[in-house]
């Protein structure tokens, strides 16, 4: 489908009588596909063009038939002006055949580019604050972040990830006072929960007593200039962290290139800070150093602080350090900061002050804010403690998941047909638990991604694990589903060996469902590309939505196994190719599949 819309674009931009540089991911897809393939709007032409959208779109769909009239247009691709849109048809025929090819292409994922065919994308997320678990709410951040790395490097490109922890601060040196009073030292054998205990100890204390502020202060102070002591202690509380993190990404699949948290620049701040003031960029104001500074259009916003009155260099100036550094190790085409709503501004600044350095790539950074999670009871207040872990939320789905599956089992042992793909009865406890872990997982991190990175996800977890409605579990399901009809027809000998393309077999595939079902399908390119562009994993969702309960249209319409060899062979394509979609989507979003659920 890419090809085709790579097609339609071209023609598009020779015919458009404005000058403007026309992307793959301008053209929309129309979601009733009777209305074509892909459209192109023409509202923002109106205005410049003072004709109505309509009118400009029946211009433009008459001046492509003309132009080019015996091309490949009309072969190709069909074109016609519906209301305010151009839209554009792959015929049935062609699609058939040339996408059925692509997707069933023995040697290469379809959609897939060749690696490092595209520049290079540094890509930061997650980012936890050390001392305290994974958050529920750092899902928002880290199941986009490595949905976006493993679809960026699907697509070409190469992908640089980043965990910028926050491990540099004054609450670190209030830590530190916590080992003092509570009688802890380097070499105290630890968990991550005591650290939690410490903070959320010291801090209720501190409330009461502002001795320990001040303390805290000093020996933030001392961890700056490097004093031994405390430098153990915070190091001690780094490494523990950072252990844990880990045990949680692998659970989730993630990977990090560097882990250079806000401590790894603390040395270039100074002469960053040096060479501010020498070029009269960074002024000083009211004691304190700031930059004075613009949105993009030109808008005043509070002027960033770089140095506060004591001195002391605050978390602009570390990220300041840190886009710099970063462009010097890399020479990035994009960077990404995938990071709650709430730093809108802070992004905005710090982009700001690159950019007043002169800084050309300033331009080619962007913020990808994200919502939070909202519970229908407990709050989720970190400071008090009361906070939901990732972890708390995974094993709660596991439990769940492990409820339904054995319900699921029981009422197949009941009934004399057990639905294919369902869940097995010879399968060990071992097995069992894996697919639960699989299935807790795949549904926490499908709602997660199939809500728009920047509203808050609904938790409700009765709704989230379960094998009905738009769920993880449904869609890996429906994968499981793939595979038991592709195993069945081995089973029974109506095929052998991996389902290939077979021209003459398509010229079967004449029912609506099965030319829906290959259009779908040929879409995932271009669903992939709209993904990274606007860095949102929700597009691939609900794609991946749209691909499953089209795919069921089809099998409830069209029967797959049992009909002569050449039909069952067609249908059998459509089922490869279903797998395939849902397969290397699924991953791609980091939803884990289980041969058999
Ligand atoms: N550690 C920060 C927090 O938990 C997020 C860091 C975001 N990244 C950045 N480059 N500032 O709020």
């Amino acid at each position: 489908m890419e090809r085709f819309a790579q097609l339609a674009a071209e023609t598009l931009r020779s015919v458009l009588p404005l000058p403007q540089t026309l992307q793959v991911t301008d053209l929309e897809i129309p979601h009733d596909p009777q209305l074509g393939d892909f459209a192109f709007p023409c509202f923002k032409l109106a205005k410049q063009l003072r004709k109505s959208p309509p009118q400009i779109a029946q211009e433009i769909a008459q001046e492509i038939a003309q132009k080019l009239p015996r091309d490949e247009i009309g072969e190709t691709l069909q074109v016609s002006a519906v209301g305010p849109y151009v839209n554009f048809t792959v015929p049935p025929r062609v699609a058939l055949k040339s996408l059925l090819k692509d997707i069933l292409s023995p040697d290469t994922s379809y959609g897939r580019l060749s690696p490092g065919s595209r520049g290079t994308w540094a890509l930061e997320f997650s980012s936890p604050n050390v001392a305290k678990p994974l958050n529920i709410y750092h899902l928002r951040t880290t199941a986009l972040g490595a949905a976006l790395d493993r679809i960026g490097r699907f697509r070409g490109y190469t992908v640089v990830t980043l965990n910028h922890l926050g491990d540099w601060g004054k609450q670190y040196g209030m830590l530190t006072v916590a080992f003092r009073l509570f009688g802890k030292d380097q070499d105290s054998v630890l968990t991550m929960k005591d650290l939690v205990e410490m903070y959320v100890k010291i801090n209720a204390m501190a409330e009461t007593d502002p001795q320990i502020e001040i303390e805290a202060k000093q020996s933030f102070l001392k961890l700056e200039q490097g004093d031994p002591k405390i430098t153990a202690l915070w190091k001690k509380c780094v490494i523990l962290s950072i252990q844990e993190f880990n045990r949680q990404y692998l659970r989730l699949g993630v990977h990090f290139d560097h882990f250079w948290g806000e401590s790894f620049y603390k040395d270039q701040l100074a002469p960053l800070l040096q060479s501010l003031k020498e070029k009269n960029i960074l002024i000083e104001s009211e004691g304190a150093w700031i930059v004075p500074v613009q949105d993009e259009d030109d808008k005043e916003l509070p002027p960033c602080i770089l140095q506060k009155g004591d001195g002391a260099t605050i978390y602009a100036t570390r990220d300041v350090a840190a886009a710099i550094y970063r462009y010097e190790q890399f020479h990035f085409d994009r960077m990404t900061y995938i990071v709650g709503a709430e730093q809108r501004l802070h992004f905005k600044q710090v982009f700001a002050v690159l950019k007043k350095m002169g800084f050309a790539w300033a331009s080619h950074c962007e913020h990808v804010p994200t919502g939070l999670y909202r519970f229908k009871d407990a709050k989720m207040s970190t400071r008090k403690g009361n906070f939901v872990t990732l972890e708390e939320v995974l094993e709660l789905a596991k439990e769940r998941a492990i409820t339904l599956m054995t319900q699921r089992q029981k009422a197949a042992a009941s009934s004399p047909q057990s639905p294919s793909g369902g869940p097995s009865s010879e399968s060990s406890d071992a097995e069992q638990a894996l697919i639960a872990e699989a299935v807790a997982v795949g549904a926490v991190v499908f709602h997660d991604l199939h809500t728009d990175p920047v509203r808050d996800v609904e938790f409700d977890i009765d709704r989230i694990v379960n094998f009905e409605g738009e769920t993880g579990p449904y869609l890996q399901y429906a994968h499981t589903r793939c595979l038991s009809i592709l195993r069945k027809a081995q089973e029974t000998q109506q095929w052998t060996g991996p389902v290939t393309y077979n021209e003459s077999a398509v010229s079967l595939l004449q029912a609506p469902e099965e030319l829906n079902l290959v259009k779908t399908l040929g879409q995932f390119p271009l669903h992939l590309e709209r993904t990274l562009t606007f860095a949102k994993a929700s597009q691939l969702a609900h794609y991946l939505l749209d691909v499953t309960r089209i795919f069921g249209s089809f099998y409830r319409e069209c029967q797959v196994l049992g009909n002569p060899p050449e039909l069952t062979h067609a249908r059998l394509m459509l089922v490869e190719a279903t797998r395939r979609i849902l397969g290397t989507g699924l991953n791609l979003l980091g939803i884990p599949l289980p041969e058999r659920m």
